[in-house]
């Protein structure tokens, strides 16, 4: 069994894009990040400052926006509105998900396609399906996709099946896979909850994309003896054992699955840090494009 190291891959892609970011700002560009969250949900806290940090690190600009969760959706999308209109700003992020008041998809849609570094714009949306050039892609699909292509697993002509059907994973996900090129050219099957025979569809998987967000779903009975698994599962369960009283899995029972794979990522340390460095790859773009 091979372990696929997502943050020694992350940290290599994040190199490149220092490299990137330096040339633009000989041209006196400075690629500019914002990101938003409302309420204060502790995960999605966490995930917004390593966004911030990352940003530091390559030489970026970053405004981080941390509101209250009473904050209105006319609030919310009037700083949209004024982040589409800062010439400072490329990358406009408002992290999923917001509270229940709020309309998620109006404040999408409020976001400057030309600025929605995470691709969920509907603009956006239409560019992946179409295969677009200039589209931006879901960071998370992404970077599984990269990671497969940095790993070395041959993604043409073999089954991938992507468990887990949401609009910042599963789907973008399949586009991806199914688009003619490297890290695409793979039959896909989209598996879900309601899937009849889940496990048994999974075990015909040569690559099993895990992103159903259920600690530890995935069992061995799921696994093909040889497949690559990878696990986009983040998820804080219980655990007596440590400090703070919880630790990180993914969606991949990894103790009894890791053994039947020919390759599989780890949690942490796999899938995350590439999420971010795609981040930072799609802010440059959007710096660069805009930049003109
Ligand atoms: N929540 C979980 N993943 C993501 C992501 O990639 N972007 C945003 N905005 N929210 C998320």
């Amino acid at each position: 069994m091979n372990l696929i190291n997502g943050k020694a891959v992350a940290q290599k892609i994040l190199l490149e894009i220092r490299t990137e970011v330096e040339k633009l700002k000989l041209r006196g560009h400075v690629p500019g990040l914002a990101v938003v969250l409302v309420g204060d949900d502790p995960a999605s806290r966490a995930y917004v400052r390593s966004k911030d940090k990352t940003c530091h690190e390559l030489g970026m600009y970053s405004q981080k926006f941390e509101l209250p969760a009473a904050t209105t959706q006319e609030e919310l999308v009037a700083l949209v509105r004024k982040l589409n209109a800062d010439p400072a700003i490329h990358g406009i992020l408002v992290q999923s998900p917001p509270p229940p008041h709020i309309d998620e998809s109006a404040v999408i849609e409020a976001i400057d396609p030309r600025k929605d570094v995470d691709g969920f714009h509907p603009v956006n949306v239409a560019k992946v399906v179409l295969g677009a050039e200039d589209a931006f892609v879901p960071c998370t699909p992404l970077g599984c996709q990269r990671l497969l292509i940095e790993a070395g697993v041959e993604t043409a002509g073999a089954h991938v099946v992507v468990l887990g059907r949401s609009m910042i994973v599963g789907k973008p996900m399949a586009l991806l896979l199914m688009q003619k090129g490297p890290g695409g050219d793979a039959t896909v099957t989209v598996a879900h909850s309601r899937t009849r025979d889940l496990a048994a569809v999974c075990r015909t998987a040569d690559i099993l994309i895990a992103a159903i967000g259920k600690p530890e779903f995935v069992k061995a009975d799921f696994v093909k003896e040889g497949a690559v698994v990878i696990d986009v599962g983040i998820n804080r369960v219980a655990d007596a054992s440590t400090a703070s009283g919880t630790k990180l899995v993914g969606d991949v029972a990894f103790a009894e699955v890791a053994p039947k794979c020919r390759a599989i990522t780890p949690v942490p340390g796999g899938v995350g840090p590439m999420t971010i460095a795609m981040l930072m790859h799609n802010t440059v773009q959007a710096c660069t494009r805009l930049a003109g």
